[in-house]
């Protein structure tokens, strides 16, 4: 490839991670390559998918999610919904989970994709904490993603490298990242972040702990959270907790164990393994 461009969105950082051990692989082929996670820098996210879009060479872009409620986050399908059409570029979905189930987001990420005209060099489900079981003794997906999940990672990226050198690379189809049965398929399309918001408790801000100090919102990964003067939420809220993870006085409550207890017994009902894994055209 000539260039490749990753864009992700990391609620908790574990899609950062795997970003980051992506543009190292890439940069240690001593090839150009720009990173952006979505939702923080809206400039620096415009500014590179220009050069998408302006590129006339071989592109590759790297396009990274947690799944939430068995899909990518709305965010990410959004950018993927406007990206340009492209005649020579490969695209690379990846996501993290916890360990619950890994959904149908590779295959929903990957079919948005193809429908904008890039071809598929490979895609990976990296296994993760779960991102709202930090208080957890034993967290779903625990000490993951590890040396092996990298090593995976680094082993995605140097075969995706070096079929990019062909003059006609290999291309991953998208079938192989439908790996869910038809009625798992079926049950998770009725699943969406909106019916996990009546699900999940509500946050209570407790304004006697509140010091009003704005880490919960720095720590919005969308901008969903101001202070007005105490910590309000906005629509575009994705429930990710991080608002409440990173609180320094814990002024931000919620009953998490409901959540935990479900995590549990999807974990039990899909039994998805490998947990890590790469996916790369035969
Ligand atoms: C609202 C919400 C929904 C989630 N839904 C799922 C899920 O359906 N399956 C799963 O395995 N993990 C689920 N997770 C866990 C995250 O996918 C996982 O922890 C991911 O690695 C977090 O990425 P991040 O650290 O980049 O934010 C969910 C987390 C949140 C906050």
């Amino acid at each position: 490839m000539d260039k490749a461009f990753i864009f992700y969105c990391s609620p908790a950082g574990t899609t950062r991670h795997v970003a980051e051990v992506i543009k190292k692989t890439v940069a240690d082929y001593k090839q150009p390559v720009s990173i952006c996670e979505l939702g923080r820098d809206a400039k620096k996210a415009a500014e590179i998918i220009a050069e998408v879009t302006d590129s006339k060479q071989r592109i590759c872009l790297f396009i990274g999610s947690p799944v939430y409620s068995s899909h990518a986050l709305p965010l990410i399908m959004d950018l993927i919904a406007k990206l340009p059409l492209k005649a020579d570029a490969y695209a690379v979905p990846f996501v993290t989970w916890g360990a619950a189930t890994s959904g149908i987001a590779l295959a929903e990420m990957g079919e948005a994709l193809q429908q904008r005209g890039y071809k598929l060099a490979g895609a990976a489900r990296i296994v993760a904490v779960h991102s709202l079981m930090w208080e957890v003794e034993n967290p779903a997906g625990k000490g993951h993603p590890d040396s092996e999940d990298d090593a995976l990672i680094r082993e995605l990226v140097t075969g995706i490298e070096n079929n990019l050198l062909k003059s006609a690379p290999p291309q991953l189809p998208q079938s192989v990242l439908n790996y869910q049965s038809e009625a798992v398929t079926a049950e998770m399309k009725q699943q969406n972040l909106e019916l996990a918001r009546k699900f999940l408790p509500p946050r209570e801000v407790n304004r006697e702990l509140c010091t009003q100090c704005g880490i919960c919102a720095d720590s919005c990964p969308v901008a969903a959270l101001t202070l007005e003067p105490y910590p309000t939420y906005a629509e575009n809220c994705i429930l990710c907790f991080n608002c409440m993870r990173c609180c320094p006085e814990n002024a931000i409550e919620a009953d998490l164990s409901p959540a935990h207890e479900m995590v549990r017994i999807r974990y039990e009902k899909y039994k998805e393994s490998p947990l890590s894994k790469i996916f790369l055209p035969d």
